[in-house]
């Protein structure tokens, strides 16, 4: 419904209440996506102006003359406002920090204390979510520029036309609810898409565990590999200082560190002679395609790849797939290369028996500082003072 009347409010503050007819369909949208606010009551204030009370409010009509303010306040609590006054940007403020945010506030540009613009600049800093229309007599176009430019929401000159009062509130009040309609949305959006992208990596990751273990369990010399591996390589972790999301990573760098074996022929991964040049290539590339299989965790667990990339690596240089030599080796990746030597040392393969634990430690020692890291190796055997504790297979 769209109303045409001549009713207005001047700087005297004179309007036609009686022939004021502006409630529409969208007003009743507006008023109802508006929220009521409890307000604190207010000590009374200077000058003739209505302290705050407490009570719901939705509208601040700050103006220094009362006969305006009284004229604005009863023609929008007729519409279902409830208004607080004030008589000056800094009786105004006084008020917000009582009453704390109010969806709309209307306010002259000329007052006594805190003119407009200044209480302008201060109501958007810290109560940006209210919706400010400001009012001025004179018909400066810079003054209204510059107010925009402040983040008023709009500028009304005086005499106020109550038709366009409605119309300038109504689209102010609607601008506000998209905006914060906007900001939830967002929130919400950005929420459920970070918890949905976290889901998806969670299902990678099992059914890259799933797959790891069911392959793992198939053949008798690799049972348990990867899981012991883990646990050796976060005990050793552990002992060098790693702790909370840096020990995860190698717990689960340890587990999944052969992950580019999947695939790779038996025959080459349990060749008991040695293995052809064709083959050797094949089981250098093993390291790079586990990365590559595993690339949807580069983001979270980027640790996790440093290990599954460089646990064949050697301190002198000779290792694979990039030859990197002594601390341009990840830690994590020389911490799980310890666990992973030990562990194939002490399990049986096809072409010759499990060595005893004590005896596999001295081997780690004898090659910490070519092959291994040293101190991950001495923090490795300090693990496991008793090496009878260690999860050896049978
Ligand atoms: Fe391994």
């Amino acid at each position: 419904m769209r109303c045409h009347n001549a009713a207005s409010i001047s700087d005297s503050g004179q309007s036609d209440q009686s022939r004021v007819q502006w409630w529409s369909v969208d007003w009743m949208f507006v008023a109802s996506i508006i929220p009521p606010m409890v307000t604190a009551a207010m000590p009374h204030a200077a000058e003739g102006a209505t302290p705050a009370v407490a009570g719901s409010a939705n509208c601040l009509i700050v103006d220094d003359e009362p006969s305006v303010r009284r004229s604005l306040s009863r023609t929008l609590q007729a519409q279902g406002f409830h208004c607080l006054e004030a008589c000056s940007g800094r009786q105004a403020l006084q008020v917000l920090e009582k009453t704390g945010e109010i969806p709309l506030i209307i306010s002259d540009m000329k007052m006594p204390e805190l003119d407009g613009m200044a209480f302008l600049e201060v109501v958007r800093r810290q109560f940006p979510d209210s919706s400010v229309i400001m009012l001025s007599g004179m018909s400066e176009t810079t003054t209204a520029v510059d107010c925009l430019h402040l983040g008023a929401a709009d500028f009304l000159l005086k005499p106020i036309s109550l038709s366009e009062l409605q119309a300038r509130v109504s689209r102010a009040l609607e601008k506000r609810a998209l905006v914060l309609q906007n900001r939830f949305y967002q929130q919400h959006l950005e929420h459920q898409v970070q918890a949905q992208a976290q889901r998806i990596q969670e299902l990678f990751l099992q059914g890259v565990q799933m797959l790891a273990r069911a392959l793992e369990a198939k053949d008798a010399y690799t049972r348990g590999h990867s899981m012991r591996v883990s646990q050796y390589a976060v005990a050793t972790a552990s002992r060098l200082g790693f702790t909370g999301q840096g020990l995860e990573g190698i717990r689960l760098g340890g587990e999944l560190h052969d992950i580019g074996k999947i695939g790779t022929r038996e025959a080459v991964l349990h060749k008991p002679t040695s293995l052809t040049p064709e083959e050797v290539r094949e089981i250098t590339e093993l390291p790079a395609l586990g990365e590559r299989m595993l690339s949807p965790l580069a983001h979270e667990s980027p640790d996790v790849l440093k290990i599954v990339r460089s646990h064949h690596e050697r301190l002198d240089g000779r290792g694979f797939p990039d030859g990197l030599r002594g601390e341009k080796i990840p830690i994590e990746a020389r911490i799980v290369a310890v666990a992973d030597s030990f562990d194939a040392m002490t399990t049986r393969r096809p072409y010759r028996e499990a060595r005893p634990p004590v005896e596999a430690m001295g081997e780690l020692r004898k090659v910490a500082g070519t092959q291994l890291d040293p101190e991950a190796v001495e923090a490795f055997v300090a693990s496991y003072p008793d090496p009878s504790v260690l999860p050896i297979p049978a």
